[in-house]
C-alpha cells in the first residue's frame, strides 16, 4: 500500500533521530500551493506567511511552475523552522511566520534571514519536485532532496551512478524498478551535495555509494563516501531515503559544526 505524504513525513520524523543520533532537526512536506489562490485569500482566512520582501520576490517569478514551487518551498521552510523552534528552543518566543524570512545566498543556498537569523543558528535546506516541496531545518549543516521519477535519470545515469554503485543498489533493493532505484541514489547525492556544499558543491561522482543499510518502516540508508579513493572514511555520510507516490525523498544531517558558526 503506497504511503501518503503525511505518513511519509511522520515516518521520517520517527526515523531521523535513530539514524542521526538525536541531532535536533525538523521537517516539512507539502503539496504545491497555487500562488494566485494563495494571494487572493481573504484577510483572516489563514496565517499570513510571506513578508513584504518575499511577496516582492514571488511577484518577480513569471513561470507558473517556478512560482508555485518557490512559494511552497518558503511555506515549508517556515513551517520547519517554527517546528524546530517549538521543539528545541522553547525558551524563545515563537515568531510570526512573516518574521522567519527565508533568503538565498549568491550560491542559491537558502538561509534564515530577518530577526531570527542571529538567534536561530540553524541550517536550512529546501527542495521541490512535481507536486511537492519539502524543507529541513537542523542544528548542523543539512540537506533535503525530493525528486519525482523520470526517464531522464536512466538517460543521464553515467553522470551520477557508477557501475559498482548500481550493483550495490540492485543487490540491496532487488524489488525496486530501475528508475526508482536510480532516483534514490540521485536524491541521496543531491541532499548530500546541499549539506556539504557550503564552500564548494561536490560533483555527483565525487560522492560514492559505499553501502545500503535497511531501516524499519520502508526507509533505506545510503551511506555515501566523500573520498572516492578511500574505501571507508570518517567523512562517510549516511543519507536517509524513502519513497512515496512516484517520488524519492532523501535527508541528511551532518555531524559537522553548526552551519552558521
Ligand atoms: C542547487 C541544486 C543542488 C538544486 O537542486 P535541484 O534538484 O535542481 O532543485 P531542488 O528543488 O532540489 O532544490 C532547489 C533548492 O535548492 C536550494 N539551493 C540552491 N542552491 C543551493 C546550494 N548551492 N546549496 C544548497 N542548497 C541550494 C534552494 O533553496 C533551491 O530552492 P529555492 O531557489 O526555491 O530557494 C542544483 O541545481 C545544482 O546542483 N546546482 C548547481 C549548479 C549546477 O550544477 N548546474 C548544472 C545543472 S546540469
Amino acid at each position: 500500500m503506497p504511503k501518503s505524504p503525511a505518513a511519509t513525513l511522520s515516518l521520517l520524523e520517527k526515523t531521523l533521530p535513530v539514524v542521526f543520533s538525536h541531532h535536533p532537526a525538523a521537517l516539512s512536506l507539502a503539496a504545491v500551493v497555487n500562488p494566485d489562490a494563495y494571494l487572493a485569500r481573504p484577510p483572516g482566512s489563514g496565517p499570513v506567511v510571506l513578508a513584504d520582501p518575499e511577496l516582492a520576490a514571488l511577484a518577480a517569478y513569471t513561470l507558473p511552475k517556478r512560482r508555485a514551487q518557490w512559494l511552497t518551498g518558503r511555506i515549508c521552510a517556515k513551517q520547519a523552522t517554527s517546528a524546530y523552534l517549538r521543539k528545541f528552543l522553547p525558551q524563545l518566543p515563537l515568531p510570526d511566520a512573516r518574521d522567519i524570512m527565508i533568503a538565498n545566498l549568491p550560491s542559491g543556498r537558502p538561509e534564515i534571514a530577518g530577526p531570527f537569523a542571529a538567534v536561530s543558528g540553524i541550517d536550512l535546506s529546501i527542495s521541490h519536485s512535481g507536486g511537492y516541496a519539502a524543507a529541513l531545518v537542523a542544528a548542523a549543516a543539512c540537506g533535503i532532496d525530493i525528486q519525482e521519477d523520470s526517464p531522464t535519470l536512466e538517460r543521464i545515469c553515467a553522470r551520477f551512478c557508477q557501475p559498482q554503485e548500481a550493483q550495490i543498489l540492485q543487490r540491496h533493493l532487488p524489488d525496486l524498478q530501475p528508475i526508482p532505484r536510480l532516483n534514490l541514489l540521485w536524491t541521496a547525492k543531491e541532499a548530500a551535495r546541499k549539506a556539504v556544499g557550503r564552500e564548494r558543491m561536490p560533483g555527483f561522482l565525487e560522492l560514492v555509494l559505499r553501502r545500503c543499510e535497511a531501516t524499519t518502516g520502508d526507509c533505506t540508508v545510503l551511506v555515501l563516501g566523500q573520498d572516492p579513493s578511500a574505501p571507508q572514511s570518517p567523512r562517510d555520510l549516511p543519507v536517509l531515503t524513502t519513497r512515496f507516490e512516484d517520488l524519492c525523498l532523501s535527508v541528511v544531517l551532518t555531524h559537522g559544526g553548526n552551519a552558521h558558526a
